[in-house]
């Protein structure tokens, strides 16, 4: 058993963004954090978390929780493999109450993860092995740090390298992971075989992919680990885990397009370079890079592709752009890519290039324009109907409008036309706030109450039991006050939601949780929360009169005794 203090020290030092992150990129989005719904399927972000209160809830579906409960429902884990998920995260041990004695340990199913890593050692151990891979590396300028960095391997020649790796190679985990193949004749052989491994590594720092290089020239070029449960490409971004550091110190990342780009200028000292895996720079990219810098650097190699895949970049980036925050793109010349021109021109030169880079609004009014033929009106018309879905994805409000501007500007048109046009509704107006006051239904007194403990558990301490009478709430409030004065030290939002998970008040708390979730931060629960007391406080006061004066039925005040008058005097005004 897993101790119940356990949980709450847990939650505490978990942060639910993290957590929620090294599986969906969150936005921020007002005082919490937003994205799609990772439990259903929309197209606009209503999955909502919040950073202070330590859940999240969507307000499409319904799902919400806590971080333990994220993690159960998205990995589809048991309780205690989300807490010891979670606390291996961290670092933290799970204590254990006295185990049963006799019990039967559980066989726990073979750990991908710790397959890849295996995998990852033993590549790394052939590599060393090879003077025919380590020749090929040092051709390409890479030196054995730079290799260890990033865990570079190699896969020897043979069918079944990997046999050592695991117990038996008949091992399902061999080809859920895609290091294996099965052929159809049920005979089974490494997926990588002679090639320089580029080991694919999270954001935890688990290996969960690799990238073959052949050594020579042969097809394919590079072959990459199959989509597995552990690797989905469109979320993960090649390099980003030792590129972290940099990305933070430098405030700055490059997006390349190759493995052997983002080794090479490690090699030469950018460290903040990451690749995408193949695949075109998805939103998930955009979000996640721009949330860990102020100015991402596309920077494509000069061909055709490169263009195209800088366009791709372009329109997946408009949606998420974040005002303050920039973003670049850098186009290097034709017969160069990252690894290649950095080692002709060296760090400065490059980093020079990255400082120069087109900002992304300055490389959209230009691909625009290039298209048409701004002298006649016939190009300006195409212009503005080719700008208009570009221009409406953006949701950064500064962005927006100046470009607007400036698209304006080349139509010879005024902003206000532009905005007539496309349907844009004047800066300033704020139309959603406003609304979601207006139809905000007033709320019951203890709804409030249950609320504001929500937000602060620890208020319920403060609660008087006499003022919880009559209520469908009553009920949910007096197990959260029992609870929470059983406890020793401060609750925190995310035990009391956990601790309600699979009960019968689990309904009504998500649905107060998603309400609180709306509440800024500058919120004064205190001060609501004696509000909220007083009123009740009179509620109950008139009750009681109202039953005195019913007792009292006939009497006049001047025949009561003592004690009838002190309460007739008490209980006749408020306050
Ligand atoms: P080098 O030729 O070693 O310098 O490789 P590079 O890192 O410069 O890669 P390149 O620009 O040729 O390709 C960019 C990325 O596209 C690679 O890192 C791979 O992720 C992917 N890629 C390239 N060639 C292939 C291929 O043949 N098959 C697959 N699946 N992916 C490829
Ligand atoms: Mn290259």
């Amino acid at each position: 058993m897993i101790p119940k203090s356990f949980i709450q020290d847990l939650l505490n030092r978990l942060d639910i963004v993290d957590v929620i992150e090294r599986y969906v990129p969150l936005k921020k989005s007002g005082a919490n954090y937003a994205a799609c719904c990772p439990f259903h399927n929309e197209k606009s972000p209503s999955f909502t978390v919040s950073q202070s209160k330590q859940f999240y809830h969507c307000f499409g579906c319904g799902a919400h929780g806590t971080a333990i409960s994220f993690v159960m429902e998205h990995a589809g884990m048991g309780f205690i493999d989300a807490v010891e998920e979670l606390s291996r995260s961290i670092g933290v041990e799970v204590p254990r109450e006295t185990p049963i004695p006799g019990q039967v340990q559980h066989k726990v199913a073979p750990d991908l993860y710790e397959l890849m890593q295996a995998a990852t050692r033993y590549y790394r151990e052939q590599l060393k092995q090879s003077p025919r891979a380590i020749a090929y590396l040092k051709q390409r300028g890479l030196s054995g740090e730079v290799a260890a960095r990033f865990g570079i391997g190699y896969a020897p020649e043979a069918w079944q390298n990997l046999t050592g790796i695991t117990a038996s190679y008949q091992d399902a985990s061999l080809v859920d992971t895609g290091m294996v193949i099965e052929g159809d004749s049920g005979k089974r052989y490494d997926r990588f075989r002679d090639r320089i491994m580029f080991p694919i590594i999270n954001a935890r720092g688990q290996v969960i992919g690799f990238g073959g290089r052949i050594l020579d020239s042969g097809e394919p070029k590079y072959l990459n680990s199959p989509e597995t449960v552990l690797f989905e490409k469109g979320h993960e971004l090649y390099g980003l885990f030792q590129a972290q550091k940099a990305i933070r110190a430098h405030q700055q990342v490059v997006v390349v397009e190759g493995y052997m780009d983002v080794v090479a200028l490690a090699q030469h000292g950018v460290e903040y370079a990451v690749a995408t895996l193949g695949t075109a720079t998805t939103p998930f990219h955009v979000q996640k890079l721009l949330r860990l810098a102020e100015q991402v650097v596309f920077c494509f190699d000069g061909d055709a592709a490169g263009q195209r895949a800088a366009w791709r970049a372009l329109e997946n980036s408009l949606p998420h752009l974040v005002d303050g925050k920039r973003i670049g793109f850098l186009f290097l010349p034709k017969e160069h890519d990252p690894d290649s021109y950095i080692r002709e021109h060296g760090t400065e030169a490059f980093e020079q290039l990255l400082h120069d880079s087109l900002p992304l609004s300055g490389y959209l009014l230009r691909e625009l324009s290039s298209k048409v033929d701004l002298r006649t009106q016939e190009g300006r018309s195409i212009l503005l109907e080719q700008a208009k879905p570009l221009l409406m994805a953006i949701s950064a409000p500064a962005m927006a409008l100046l470009i607007r501007k400036e698209v304006a500007a080349l139509a010879g048109i005024t902003q206000l036309e532009l905005e007539a046009l496309y349907g844009v509704k004047a800066v300033g107006a704020q139309p959603r706030k406003a609304m979601q006051k207006a139809s905000r239904p007033a709320v019951s007194n203890f709804r409030f109450l249950l609320r504001c403990l929500l937000y602060q558990p620890d208020l319920a301490r403060e609660l008087p039991e006499e003022l919880l009478v009559d209520g469908p709430e009553v009920e949910a409030i007096l197990e959260l006050r029992s609870w929470l004065i059983s406890q020793q030290g401060e609750v925190s939002s995310a035990a009391l939601i956990q601790y309600f998970q699979g009960t019968a008040h689990e309904t009504l708390m998500a649905t107060e949780q998603a309400e609180i979730m709306q509440w800024g931060e500058t919120f004064d629960v205190a001060a609501e929360f004696q509000g909220i007391l007083s009123k009740l406080r009179e509620i109950l006061r008139k009750k009681k009169f109202d039953e005195f004066n019913h007792e009292m039925a006939g009497k006049s005040v001047n025949t009561l005794n003592e004690q009838e008058r002190a309460l007739y005097l008490r209980l006749s005004k408020p306050g």
